[in-house]
């Protein structure tokens, strides 16, 4: 199971090994899946349920964990993007039994291409070790090449070390653009339950839909564009190739209507995140004095 709003690559090795996806919507306004929807679409072949802290903000899954305990059922995080995010105070990719993470260029671990499993369950590791190793070449396991070549694995060990700093660069270029909204800005930043602090993989905001769409054609013509418009994301139910399976998730369509994505890794300097600061401040602007 997969919340609607994941997008496309996580649910392609599901796809792959033959298993049927049942995408499970939100609760509304939030990334953590909504329990009611879980609990309405599980069947006796539901194997794993999938959560997805994108853009690096905490997706909550305390709502679901008696489901799923009472079930025997494992979560798996696609933490792709959720390096150093805390979800009710712990790691993201660590509440589960599995959690997956990318070091592709753009996440806050970089090894150019690449990720890793964290699990503390021995035969996930074995598995997972076996799986990403041709089977071991033995002809009793099914397996591909998946290994992370060493001279990326060592620049991922190397690069650990400097995670922190990211993290609190990032928290900063984040509180810096939001200071620019005043109370009554019809926009905030998106929701998120206690202990919760995203890692700000992106700076997400959230607003009514209509304002949403004026921003983000404002802000892509000033060459911010949000993550619907730059990477074309979209509840995943949508999506053609997931026609067959679709089925109501209003929470996520509305989600993905109603947010924005701006940039604030480290690669930009101060002026830049003021630059960033100025178009939201002058788009909320053009929204307000817009007939
Ligand atoms: C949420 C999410 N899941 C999965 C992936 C796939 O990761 P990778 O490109 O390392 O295979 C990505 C990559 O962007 C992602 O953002």
């Amino acid at each position: 199971m997969v919340p609607a709003a994941a997008p496309l690559p996580s649910v392609l090795p599901v796809l792959a090994l033959g298993a049927t996806p049942v995408l499970v919507d939100n609760l509304p306004g939030r990334l953590g899946i909504d329990p009611d929807d879980l609990a309405a679409k599980l069947t006796a072949r539901t194997v794993a349920v999938m959560s997805v802290p994108l853009w690096g903000y905490p997706a909550d899954v305390h709502q679901i964990t008696p489901l799923l305990d009472h079930l025997g059922l494992p979560l798996v995080e696609d933490a792709a993007q959720a390096h150093g995010t805390l979800i009710a105070g712990r790691p993201a990719g660590t509440l589960g039994l599995v959690g997956c993470f990318s070091t592709h260029d753009r996440k806050l671990l970089a090894t150019g291409e690449g990720g890793f499993i964290a699990t503390v369950d021995p035969r996930v590791y074995e598995a997972v070790e076996c799986f990403s190793r041709l089977g071991h070449l033995d002809g009793s396991h099914i397996g591909m090449n998946l290994k992370l070549a060493a001279p990326l694995a060592a620049i991922g060990s190397r690069r650990i070390g400097g995670l922190g700093d990211q993290l609190r660069v990032r928290a900063n270029n984040a509180q810096r653009i939001l200071t620019v909204l005043g109370d009554d800005d019809p926009i905030s930043e998106l929701g998120y339950g206690g202990g919760g602090r995203p890692n700000y993989y992106s700076l997400v905001l959230r607003a009514g839909a209509a304002v949403a769409a004026e921003l983000a054609e404002t802000l892509t013509s000033w060459g911010l564009p949000p993550d619907s418009r730059r990477w074309n994301y979209r509840p995943l139910h949508t999506r053609r190739m997931f026609s067959r399976w679709s089925s109501p998730c209003p929470n996520a369509e509305r989600l993905a209507a109603c947010t924005l994505q701006l940039p604030v890794h480290p690669g930009l300097d101060r002026t830049q995140v003021g630059y960033v600061a100025r178009c939201l401040r002058a788009a909320l602007d053009h929204v307000r004095t817009a007939p």
